[in-house]
């Protein structure tokens, strides 16, 4: 069986100090399950000292970006290669770094391969914004992204990606998409899996929902869209709202079952 996969991307928030800080309340308030895998995705600064703080049995780590080439010179720059060993995944072409940093589908599919070459699970995201919604453009939007990041891979290496559909329009809004669009969207995902390596991978392959996800919410969209669990913003950096989001999961899991 697939675990859960509840992925809190931090964004550019926290500090040293106050990324520790909010680990150790997580550290008290997430209860550990056998069926939900807890990622945390702190800033570059951050990820190496929240390595040796956080218990690695009980949270995975992330980073939020990393550049394809593995090494040279490329001023500012940290490549997957430097990541290896101290993360499990990394998150590849958010809409924020689509948007702000101008990363092409392209720059993505080779963020996407370097990942992989390097032993690190990325954790693709595609989503279409509002214009592309309004036009009717999202299952065009997202077939590009995830065929052209997906292009260099082998349907092995393919096999292991997260996909994340994120809705750029409902991120940060406190308003995410409602559950029948959701799955329509992730089912047009698995579809384009399917067609790419088979229905039984489609199948198997985690997909995940993000924007404006708390604790309210997840119960509705983990029983009626088909998601294998969520990448988190805004609500990751609340301790209280992030262990909020990991006990609905969990209930909504084993509702009607007496299982712990
Ligand atoms: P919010 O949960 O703040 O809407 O952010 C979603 C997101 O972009 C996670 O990567």
């Amino acid at each position: 069986m697939k675990k859960l996969l509840i992925v809190g991307n931090w964004k550019m928030n926290l500090n040293t100090q106050e990324a520790s800080l909010l680990v150790h309340r997580l550290h008290q308030h997430i209860k550990t399950h056998r069926d939900i895998e807890v990622v945390l995705a702190p800033s570059l600064l951050t990820l190496q000292p929240i390595s040796m703080e956080i218990d690695r049995r009980r949270f995975g780590l992330a980073s939020q970006n990393a550049y394809f080439v593995d090494e040279g010179a490329y001023t500012g720059e940290v490549s997957f290669n430097m990541l290896r060993e101290l993360v499990d995944y990394s998150i590849i072409g958010h809409s924020e770094r689509r948007r702000y940093f101008q990363e092409t589908l392209e720059v993505v599919r080779d963020k996407v391969a370097a990942a992989v070459r390097n032993g690190i699970t990325p954790i693709l995201c595609v989503g279409e914004t509002s214009p592309e919604r309004a036009a009717g453009e999202t299952q065009r939007v997202i077939h590009d992204q995830l065929t052209t990041a997906l292009h260099n891979l082998t349907p092995e290496e393919a096999a292991n990606v997260v996909v994340a559909y994120e809705p750029v329009w409902a991120i940060g809004t406190g308003d995410p998409e409602k559950p029948d669009d959701i799955k329509k969207v992730i089912s047009w995902i698995r579809h384009i899996l399917s067609e790419l390596y088979g229905e039984t991978q489609a199948g198997e392959q985690r997909v995940l929902y993000g924007a404006s996800v708390a604790p309210e919410f997840v119960r509705d969209i983990l029983k009626n869209t088909g998601v294998d669990g969520f990448l988190v913003g805004g609500a990751s950096l609340n301790y209280q709202q992030f262990a909020g989001i990991v006990d609905s999961a969990y209930a909504a899991l084993h509702e009607g079952s007496d299982h712990d």
